[in-house]
């Protein structure tokens, strides 16, 4: 007797992601047998959950918040992203048993960006607010797109500046704090801090946005972040949530894990009118 291929999301809060939705219209719509379920998981107990998880026949896992630098330690093997990332979302069984830790968070960024956005990123300014595990995700893939360069601010001061020192050999990227952005512009702001989970706002000086600037918030919500309706207030072209990242990684996801690419496009569509309506 076959079972079926099992698949989940490990986080902590985890009630409200939107994961499972996501790759139930995935399956249905590539004919894929598959379930894939939500479990709670504090950092503490990470470890014992995956393994039983795997020991139990599970095929795939994604991690989200808290748990993305504990599922790198994880991973017996990395992608290259991942280990640039020192951060794993996507955790998947391998034909020899062992555990391939990968990131999919910068591909689905640049993804929507590009391809549901249509925002050119070739020869763009952009500067990142935040130096944690997001920001380290999306610096190389975005230097894969030809930018110009990047600024990373950051309220610790250091944080930036070793991302600076660690990820120079990318491309044109500097370190600073809020503060030394006064009379600079930039035609991409990418919200990487955790601000907006907790309605906050990075300290922004004003005129930071170029003419036809774009604002993206990793972060997404039902209702405009605070971020969003920063880029909103400061005449953005665009003033984006991260909602389509999260489609987007969540079907780079589902490649790694059976090799068939979903149409992402109806899925942000259905979603988007449940969430926004
Ligand atoms: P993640 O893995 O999601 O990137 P993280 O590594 O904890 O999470 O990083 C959170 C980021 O949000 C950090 O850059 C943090 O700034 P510090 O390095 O100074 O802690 C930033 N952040 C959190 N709250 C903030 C606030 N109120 N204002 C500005 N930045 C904030």
């Amino acid at each position: 007797m076959t079972s079926i291929d099992r698949y989940a999301v490990l986080g902590h809060p985890i009630k409200h992601s939107k994961s499972p939705r996501i790759h139930k219209l995935f399956a249905e719509q590539t004919g894929q047998a598959l379930v894939y379920e939500a479990h709670e998981v504090p950092a503490e107990q990470f470890s014992s959950a995956v393994e039983t998880f795997f020991a139990n026949g599970g095929k795939g896992l994604n991690c989200t918040i808290p748990l993305k630098e504990l599922a790198w330690a994880f991973a017996e093997h990395k992608t290259e992203r991942a280990q640039l990332a020192k951060a794993v979302n996507t955790l998947a069984l391998q034909p020899d048993g062992s555990i391939l830790g990968d990131n999919t968070d910068g591909v689905g960024l640049i993804t929507d960006l590009i391809y549901n956005h249509g925002i050119k990123l070739a020869e763009r300014k952009v500067l990142i607010l935040g130096a944690g595990g997001a920001t380290r995700g999306i610096i190389k893939p975005l230097f894969e797109q030809s930018i110009k360069s990047i600024v990373i601010a950051n309220r610790t001061l250091e944080k930036a500046i070793d991302l600076e020192t660690e990820f120079v050999n990318f491309g044109p990227i500097i370190g600073c704090g809020f503060e030394a952005l006064n009379n600079q512009q930039f035609d991409l702001i990418i919200n990487a801090t955790s601000t907006s989970l907790t309605g906050q706002l990075p300290p922004l000086p004003a005129n930071i946005l170029a003419e036809n600037g774009v604002c993206y918030d990793l972060a997404y919500s039902n209702c405009p972040t605070p971020f969003v309706r920063w880029g909103q207030e400061n005449k953005a072209l665009k003033s984006l949530d991260g909602f389509g990242m999260l489609v987007e990684q969540a079907a780079e996801a589902f490649f790694i894990w059976r090799g068939v690419r979903p149409l992402t496009e109806p899925v942000i569509k259905l979603l988007n009118d449940e969430r926004l309506n």
